[in-house]
């Protein structure tokens, strides 16, 4: 599902200084398969989501997503696949505060094609789903913080993407809608969704199978997560 081979990705300092972000990473993420990525702020969690999800291109190296080399392909045929295989969760949410909850999804499922009907219909079962029937028509201002990342969820996954990739999706939640937002992601991958999760937290990182870490932009870790070492 996704590959990445020697990938590097360098930004420049405050000071000018090179910063290489990501330090010849290679990594395979098979289909169906629930990741998290750990380590220490500034180790490369955020900028490896952000050039897996075709947001940002590695200065060397390859990625493949979903069987297509990334860097084989020209600006709009980049945005069409980041639009209809990625769905991406923010730590900051990122909704559109001037659209309600229920146009935040339409948006998202139209973008990757849905037609008006469709979406519409698939946002408000999304949104029933989530535990926000009662909230279609609230603005996300309107809403509680932990409210507010299950819409970002849910306008994450609206239109099928091919791999979920939440950047710290609990940062900022409390330990009740935590929990929400994790059922929702345990549910999302027992229905065979791929889902790649940075976590600062040491216990969420074993929620999925394998516990990715990383150092300074270097993959200095990766094993099964305890979940998982328990059922086999
Ligand atoms: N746009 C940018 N310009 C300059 N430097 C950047 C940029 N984005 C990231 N970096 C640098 O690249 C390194 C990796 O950043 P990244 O955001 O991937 O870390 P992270 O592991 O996600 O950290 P955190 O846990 O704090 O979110 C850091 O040293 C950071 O300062
Ligand atoms: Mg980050």
């Amino acid at each position: 599902m996704i590959e990445m081979h020697s990938v590097v990705r360098r930004f420049n300092g405050p000071a000018g200084q090179p910063i290489t972000a990501l330090d010849r990473i290679d990594l395979r993420i098979e289909q169906g398969e629930f990741v998290t990525l750990v380590g220490p702020s500034g180790s490369g969690k955020s900028t490896l989501l952000f050039t897996i999800g075709a947001m940002m291109r590695p200065d060397a190296g390859k990625v493949i997503l979903d069987g297509k080399e990334l860097d084989a392909m020209g600006p709009g045929a980049r945005a069409r696949l980041r639009r209809t295989a990625v769905g991406f969760v923010f730590q900051t949410f990122n909704l559109i505060p001037y659209l309600s909850c229920l146009e935040n999804l339409v948006l998202a499922a139209r973008l990757s094609g849905d037609s008006r009907r469709t979406a519409v219909d698939r946002s408000s079962q999304m949104l029933q789903r989530l535990g926000l029937g009662e909230r279609v028509r609230h603005r996300p201002s309107e809403l509680s913080v932990g409210e507010r990342q299950r819409v970002a969820l849910g306008r994450a996954v609206i239109h099928r993407p091919r791999v979920l990739l939440a950047d710290e999706p609990t940062g900022n939640l409390d330990p009740a809608s935590t929990e929400q937002v994790m059922d929702l992601l345990r549910e999302l991958h027992a229905e065979g969704q791929t889902i790649a999760m940075v976590t600062h937290d040491p216990r969420l990182a074993e929620t999925g199978e394998r516990v990715i870490g990383l150092r300074a932009g270097r993959l200095v870790e990766d094993r099964p997560s305890m979940a998982k070492g328990a059922v086999t």
